[in-house]
């Protein structure tokens, strides 16, 4: 397996955990005032006071609950239900891990959200025939996937705005933290640290830290890849969270494993989309055109770059950006999207598919030129001075900038 390229945040947020990271610390102490969940060790606090007690099943019981509570997951689950809340209430949680999943109880949706990809990453690994040993692996580190963050400002993580270049850095390095975390102070395998790395990456080489593609990455890292996507949708819109999953996965081609999203698109059939169509004509007709206008703009000005510029470092930039716009752009118009438009337009019922498609793919498009954005604006200082003003006007229409707004 190759290692994958380090982000330049790295050396700077992770060099050592022998320090004190104060993001980490503050999450832990709000925790312990809090209560905690329960270690396979006892962890006690300086005096003496015991915070988590030893081997209670926890774990199986927060996946109970959230397969009682959720019809999705519980179709996802289906008949492998019984198995995953035993694999999860057998999990090795180190007291280590212990802590820093605490210390995320404490902190935001943060436990939660490792619950839930644990459960639909394990779905998903039983549902594609993992034998126990795998099937303990993609759990377990579905659970640890996002332990790096709690080394990330949480000011960032909650963070409405878009952030900035530095900000995001600090942020996507979460993955690599997470990794080095669970080599460092744990003794899983080194699989499982791999497959933290992985959590964000893309089968087709567009995800972060690495930019890793789908021979690079681990086995089994499709689960936890799949399950965090899924897990993102099911916290925006429970009700329709299924037909929200299959519709960003689906998007570009490539990005995600179909063998594993194929069982999210069969569960995805038992919850059509209904009820009222509700929808801000206005609204959804902008973000539709701030879309379609953002990529013409985008694939214009990369373009007239391509002609002017002849430092390397640019061509490359704009060479590995080249052909992810040309198949955005491809992926926005085969959805009919702008088409879609016009019928509901005309249409004083709209259908709720179609509403959610309107809703739904301008955003997921924006989100991966935000994306592009990021990856042109990290390749600037590799660039001569009077180039990075010269790729203002790409970095603009990638980010949606109206033109002559900036
Ligand atoms: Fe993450
Ligand atoms: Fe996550």
């Amino acid at each position: 397996m190759r290692t994958f390229p380090r982000p330049p945040a790295f050396t700077t947020m992770s060099s050592s955990f022998s320090q004190a990271n104060p993001h980490a610390l503050a999450s832990i102490v709000a925790a312990s005032e809090a209560g905690g969940i329960e270690a396979s060790e006892d962890i006690v606090d300086e005096r003496g006071v015991k915070l988590w007690a030893r081997g209670s099943p926890v774990l199986a019981g927060l996946v109970e609950r959230l397969l009682q509570g959720g019809p999705y997951l519980s179709a996802l689950a289906a008949s492998e239900a019984r198995r995953l809340l035993r694999v999860a209430g057998s999990l090795p949680v180190e007291a280590s891990v212990s802590l820093l999943l605490t210390a995320a109880r404490g902190r935001g949706t943060g436990f939660s959200h490792a619950c839930l990809v644990m459960l639909a990453a394990g779905a998903l690994a039983a549902r594609c025939g993992c034998d126990e040993g795998s099937l303990q692996r993609t759990m377990l580190a579905a659970l640890l996937h996002d332990i790096g963050e709690q080394y990330v400002n949480p000011a960032y993580l909650s963070s409405r705005r878009e952030l900035t270049l530095d900000e995001w850095r600090h942020v996507s390095a979460h993955p690599r933290v997470g990794e080095l975390f669970v080599s460092m102070n744990t003794r899983y395998p080194q699989r499982i640290a791999a497959l933290v790395l992985a959590h964000h990456e893309r089968f087709d080489g567009t995800g972060y830290p690495g930019r890793a593609s789908a021979s690079a990455l681990p086995d089994g890292s499709g689960f936890l890849i799949v399950a965090e996507t899924m897990a993102g949708v099911l916290n925006n819109d429970p009700v329709s969270a299924p037909a929200r999953a299959v519709l960003a996965m689906g998007l570009v081609f490539g990005e995600y494993p179909m063998g594993i999203v194929n069982h999210v698109v069969r569960v995805q059939r038992s919850f059509p989309v209904e009820g009222a169509a509700d929808l801000d004509r206005e609204t959804a007709r902008e973000r539709v055109v701030i879309v379609r206008e953002g990529l013409r703009r985008s694939r214009q000005a990369a373009q007239a770059l391509e002609d002017l510029t002849e430092h390397e470092a640019e061509r490359r930039s704009l060479a590995r950006l080249a052909p992810l716009l040309g198949r955005l752009e491809a992926a926005f118009v085969s959805t009919g999207t702008a088409h879609y438009f016009d019928l509901v337009e005309q249409s004083a019922d709209a259908d709720a598919e179609l509403v959610l498609q309107l809703e739904l793919v301008p955003r997921e498009v924006r989100w991966r030129m935000r994306s592009l954005a990021r990856d042109v604006a990290q390749d600037l200082v590799q660039f001569p001075v009077e180039a990075q003003a010269r790729f203002e006007p790409l970095l603009d229409a990638l980010r949606g900038v109206p033109a002559g707004a900036s």
